[in-house]
């Protein structure tokens, strides 16, 4: 059994201490937006922020989430209301497939709410998620339009 604040709501979930995070989130709390691609950390699809901080959530044991503050993808908006973040990704047509843009979304968040006016390079450095459709690119000039706002 753990107990989970996921985007300021409490879940008791009843999985083994060392299942990943990202079953939980998806399977036991119904929480779909957080996406599986590789499994072992590196494509960034199922990044969701534990304290803030981006974490892949298919390298993270449901045990070592607990306590913390988790938000994913759904937990962005506020009352309808997308982030800057969010419209300037709509704004810059960012999304292809979409496959990969929840978790690009949250590292972004990440980075711009450490680093406000984040140069080409800082952007590269957070940005390590995989996108298989390419919109490396845009991800980089949507963090700038964002930036901006
Ligand atoms: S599914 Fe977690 S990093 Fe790829
Ligand atoms: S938008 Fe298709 S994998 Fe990134």
């Amino acid at each position: 059994m753990a107990r989970l604040n996921i985007n300021g709501k409490s879940h008791n979930v009843d999985v083994e201490a060392e299942t990943p995070l990202l079953w939980v989130i998806r399977e036991q709390v119904g929480l779909t937006g957080t996406k599986y691609g590789c499994g072992i950390a590196q494509c960034g699809a199922c990044t969701v922020h534990m304290d803030g901080v981006p974490v892949r959530s298919c390298a993270i044991p449901v045990s070592a989430a607990e306590g913390k503050k988790i938000t994913t993808i759904e937990g962005l908006a506020q009352g309808g209301k997308l982030t800057k973040v969010q419209q300037a990704w709509l704004a810059h047509d960012v999304p292809q497939c979409g496959y990969c843009q929840s978790g690009m979304l949250m590292a972004a968040t990440a980075l711009l709410a450490k680093t406000p006016k984040p140069t080409d390079a800082q952007i590269d450095a957070a940005m390590t998620n995989i996108c298989r459709c390419g919109t490396f690119q845009q991800v980089r000039e949507a963090i700038h339009a964002a930036a901006k706002a």
